[in-house]
């Protein structure tokens, strides 16, 4: 099996979102192994604790371990999750992980409210974490801010019925190319990451909705990937990206497929 020689982060702390589990949690592992601090963050204490208690048994330190429980999607928490993540530490590394697929379905039946929550959720929380965290990277000359993005954006037609979760990730793709233009030169490089097909929650969450509800060919398509063993793990996904992130590339779309990181 090839294996990929992880980039050193000794001494930097990284902050990522929907670190208690899937892509998330992988990367979180993938950085600790790489010699990274982390600040884990999601809404579920229990899940975040289960990242926390792998990280020690691959022998993590604790005290460069924060839990930080906060729903992204409201504005408050969200605030008060950056305020806590950027005393607790520098935040060198961003990971804007966490998002949400949901609404699924016809698009003209999607009501504003839920098509608004997918925004929050999706795109204005990364920018959000990314304008707490950026000052204190600007400050170091040093900075790496990954948004995980999807495949869908340039291949509509692998989901019909996910156009909210397309509109959310091709916004957050040009918010990611336009910020690295205004970064150029800082030592801050900002880039997007399609994952690939995973094997996570979202996938079998996915799976498990009702045809009538999300339109029969996404959930023909999503059931397919699985039963056909379409589908990588989370950590192969995350050995790509970290694969990509010792380096100073800026302003790009990394994929799964660009990269021969295996683990
Ligand atoms: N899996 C795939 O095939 C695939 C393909 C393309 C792109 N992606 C992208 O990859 C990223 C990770 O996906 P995944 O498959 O690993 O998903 P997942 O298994 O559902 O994990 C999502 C993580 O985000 C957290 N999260 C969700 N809503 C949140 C909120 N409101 N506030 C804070 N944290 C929240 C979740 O924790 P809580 O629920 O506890 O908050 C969880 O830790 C997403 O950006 C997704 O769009 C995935």
């Amino acid at each position: 099996m090839e294996t990929t020689v992880a980039p050193d982060f000794a001494g930097k702390t990284a902050l990522i979102t929907g670190a208690g589990r899937g892509i998330g949690r992988a990367i979180a592992l993938g950085l600790a192994d790489a010699g990274a601090g982390l600040i884990l963050l999601a809404r579920s204490a229990g899940q975040l604790d289960e990242t926390r208690a792998m990280l020690l048994h691959r022998g993590a330190e604790a005290a460069r371990i924060q839990v930080v429980v906060a729903d992204l999607g409201d504005e408050e928490q969200r605030d008060h999750a950056a305020g806590t993540a950027i005393e607790a530490a520098r935040v060198d590394i961003l990971i804007n992980n966490a998002a949400t697929v949901e609404p699924l379905g016809v698009t003209a039946a999607i009501p504003a409210a839920e098509l608004r929550r997918a925004f929050e959720l999706n795109v204005i929380a990364p920018v959000a974490l990314t304008a707490a965290v950026l000052p204190g990277m600007l400050d170091a000359g040093w900075g790496r801010i990954v948004n995980v993005s999807s495949g869908i954006v340039d291949r509509p037609g692998f989901m019909v019925g996910g156009n909210a979760y397309a509109a959310t990730k091709a916004a957050l793709e040009a918010h990611t190319v336009n910020l690295a233009a205004e970064l150029r030169g800082t030592g801050v490089t900002v880039n997007a990451y399609r994952p690939g097909g995973v094997d996570t929650a979202m996938q079998a969450w996915i799976r498990e909705q009702d045809p009538d509800r999300i339109g029969t060919a996404l959930h023909t398509r999503f059931n397919q990937s699985f039963t056909e063993g379409a589908l990588i793990t989370p950590e192969r996904s995350a050995a790509a990206l970290i694969a990509h992130l010792g380096g100073d590339d800026s302003g790009s779309i990394w994929d799964v497929s660009d990269s021969t990181a295996r683990v």
